[in-house]
């Protein structure tokens, strides 16, 4: 298939893409936390083409993407809780999980009577999703197990010849997937950590809890309340092991790994600057710089294939901080090194 790739949309471009999509066609577009992979939310046909470009399980249900909150009325059953995250929160990088109506197809919510909502904030998406007349059906345009899209290339990478048109938007600003929570009355239970975070959420609810497949390994036979929070994700092609310890010990085990044939280094720029090294990658000095090029950083390291296993110090898990160690645990397996026990 020939991919149209337009790194600068214009409005000629974007009336063209919306065509497409309204057609039954894929379309990728930046958001401001991933590129998503689109399709017409409202057609089966789109939302099967949708896991067949991922290689993705077609359980795996697909966020409908707004352009604005109120437009949830048409698809789901809202609530008085849903209008005050809308409030706070849309457009921005929060998803919602409500009580589909009988318009949306299964084939776009996996089988469930449940369906995600979101408003990007991305002025690429927005203006996509004002040509559009119906919800547009997008996860993360990546290959099925491989880190999210954050930049045009990772999607050209993943994506040219199996979509129709891909949009460019620069890279985008957030870097890790949208936040997830589900409403029971006044209750959220956040599925899927991200840029809007807990201490964020907690004004305009009674309580916010945490699946608890989020900071831990999945036990047999049990579920995630997301379900594509099963799989194994933002998987590189090297073992991923976090390291555990005070910042000293883990700073002088990265000191006696980091030059050892294999090895790769995923650290802070602090870090870096005391080892050097030609495998030592730094994702920056603040929380919100890890989210950000975590993902290109995992893909940095799939282009250099002598590194066989990547150490990385265990992230802090408040505020975004819980979003990178979820992506990165999740990377990891949940492996954890305590270098404590050197
Ligand atoms: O930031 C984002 O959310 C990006 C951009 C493109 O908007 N999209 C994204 O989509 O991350 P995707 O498909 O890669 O991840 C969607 C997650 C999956 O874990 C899926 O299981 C969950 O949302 N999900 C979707 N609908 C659901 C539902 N009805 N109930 C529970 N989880 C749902
Ligand atoms: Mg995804």
């Amino acid at each position: 298939m020939h991919t149209r790739i337009v790194s600068v949309p214009d409005e000629k471009s974007i009336a063209d893409a919306a065509k497409l999509l309204e057609n039954g066609g894929l379309v990728a577009f930046p958001t401001e936390t991933v590129y998503g992979l689109g399709g017409n939310g409202l057609d089966a046909a789109s939302a099967a083409k949708i896991y067949s470009a991922k290689g993705r399980p077609s359980d795996n249900p697909l966020i409908l993407h707004l352009s604005s909150a109120e437009e949830a009325e048409k698809y789901a059953y809202t609530c008085p809780t849903y209008y005050k995250l809308a409030m706070a929160f849309m457009p921005g990088p929060l998803t919602v999980i409500l009580k589909k109506k009988p318009i949306v197809p299964l084939c776009t919510t996996g089988g469930l009577e449940t369906v995600a909502v979101r408003v990007p904030a991305h002025s690429v998406a927005r203006a996509l999703l004002a040509h559009c007349d119906f919800p547009v059906a997008a996860p993360s345009a990546n290959i099925s197990g491989r880190p999210s899209p954050t930049r045009l290339e990772h999607v050209i990478e993943d994506m040219a010849g199996k979509v129709d048109m891909i949009l460019g938007g620069g890279e985008c600003e957030i870097g890790v997937e949208s936040t997830i929570v589900s409403i029971d009355g006044e209750h959220l239970t956040l599925l899927r950590p991200g840029a809007i975070t807990p201490e964020m959420l907690a004004p305009f609810c009674a309580s916010v809890c945490l699946d608890p497949s989020l900071e831990r390994p999945l036990t047999k036979g049990e579920t995630p309340l997301a379900p594509g929070m099963k799989y194994k994700h933002y998987a590189p092609r090297a073992d991923v092991i976090l390291l555990q310890g005070s910042e000293e010990e883990v700073l002088s085990f990265m000191k006696a790994e980091y030059q050892k044939q294999g090895v790769g280094i995923l650290c802070s720029e602090k870090q870096k600057q005391s080892l050097g090294g030609e495998n030592v990658m730094s994702y920056g000095a603040e929380l919100c710089d890890e989210a950000r090029t975590l993902f290109a950083c995992l893909r940095e390291f799939d282009h250099r294939e002598d590194v066989r296993i990547i150490y990385a110090p265990q992230p802090r898990r408040d505020g975004i901080g819980l979003a990178v160690y979820n992506r990165l645990a999740k990377a990891a397996g949940f492996t954890v090194k305590n270098v404590k026990e050197q």
